[in-house]
């Protein structure tokens, strides 16, 4: 086993580390958590499942093996760098992220100079295409240097966003949010998931890409063939994506193995005319009616009222509070059956 740092992205108080644990429970992989603060996780693990699980995140930076943590402070962090021996074939590059709250004088940049010269002797410096990166991250409490094993692929998020599908609508959410939630499920490869809500096919996409084997209903037509046309957009052909009611998921889809889903709020056109009153409690019912037990559903709801209620059908596990924008707010909301 060795020590292993998950540089989280901090663009929410608490998906990332959530994420990141669910991605290591997801693929089964035996781990110890040794430290955790908002910026980052350091778990005991083994290096080789850590590129799988890093191809599944998205509100991770880095993934890195690492060589030793320090106090914080600049003189500490270089004598450990001159004591510790590592390993290394090729050019290297030392990169460091700064993520404490009150910066002061030290710049990123001098510690990455600093470091340099100190493992000049192992290998040549390569800035632009190195054979390995040596990561830095500061933090307030502790300063860490690793070696990079992955890294998190953030852009093609911005490329899968709803404008740049080929069927758009502004109801689907950041594919980010949707990879995280689709990671909170701890759906594996090969696993039925379903979108009992899907429309545009936001989060079918993401947990297409990891593998998941893809089911979706929408009680649109529009939405249907929309939903269908983007997944096919992105490389998935294997999907069920049918013109449903939420109500009729159990005879349609039979039982699958994660639920991942974002509710309709507010418009009353998109839900046909029923209020959110009546349909959210028939939403709750069928959805733990096809879901396996002991697995999860993870809904985006509109209120911590939404998420009491649906605590009835299955027991809650963790709730993460989302502003979209001011006016919109979203509780990610983890169910086991
Ligand atoms: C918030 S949107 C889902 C957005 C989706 N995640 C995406 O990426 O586009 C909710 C969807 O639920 C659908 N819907 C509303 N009432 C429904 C019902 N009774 N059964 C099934 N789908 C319904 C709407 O047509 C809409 O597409």
């Amino acid at each position: 086993m060795e020590r292993i740092l998950f540089e989280l992205s901090k663009e929410h108080p608490s998906l990332p580390m959530a994420e990141a644990l669910s991605c290591l429970k997801a693929e089964g992989v035996d781990f110890k958590v040794l430290d955790a603060e908002d910026s980052f996780l350091e778990v005991l693990s083994r290096e080789a499942d850590l590129k799988r699980i890093a191809s599944r995140l998205s509100m991770t930076f880095h993934v890195d093996k690492l060589l030793f943590s320090s106090p914080p402070n600049v003189e500490e962090i270089l004598s450990r760098a001159r004591r510790k021996e590592i390993n290394f074939e090729g050019t290297f590059r030392v990169s460091c992220r700064d993520r404490r709250k009150k910066k002061g004088n030290l710049k990123s940049i001098d510690v990455e100079r600093k470091l340099g010269k100190v493992y000049k002797k192992f290998g040549r410096v390569s800035l632009e295409n190195p054979d390995n990166e040596i990561r830095v991250l500061l933090t307030d409490s502790r300063w860490f240097v690793g070696i990079k094993i992955a890294e998190v692929d953030r852009s093609s998020f911005e490329n899968r966003r709803a404008h740049q599908r080929p069927f758009f609508s502004p109801i689907s959410m950041h594919p980010r949010l949707a990879r995280a939630m689709v990671n909170l499920s701890l759906v594996k490869m090969g696993e039925r998931l379903l979108d009992p809500f899907c429309g545009t096919g936001g989060i079918l996409i993401e947990a297409g890409l990891i593998g998941a084997k893809i089911l979706g209903g929408d009680i649109k037509k529009k939405m249907v063939e929309g939903c269908k046309i983007n997944l096919k957009s992105f490389g998935l052909n294997d999907f069920e994506i049918v013109l449903c009611d939420v109500g009729e998921i159990a005879n349609l889809f039979g039982k699958v193995d994660a639920i991942v889903t974002d509710f309709p709020y507010g418009r009353a056109t998109s839900t046909n005319r029923e209020d959110l009153s009546s349909l959210y409690p028939r939403a709750f019912e069928a959805i733990a009616d096809v879901l396996r037990q002991g697995r999860r559903a993870v809904l985006a709801l509109p209120s911590v009222d939404a998420v009491k209620r649906c605590s009835e059908e299955m027991k809650l596990v963790e709730v993460h509070k989302y502003e979209v924008h001011k006016s919109l707010t979203r509780y990610i909301s983890v169910f086991v059956k």
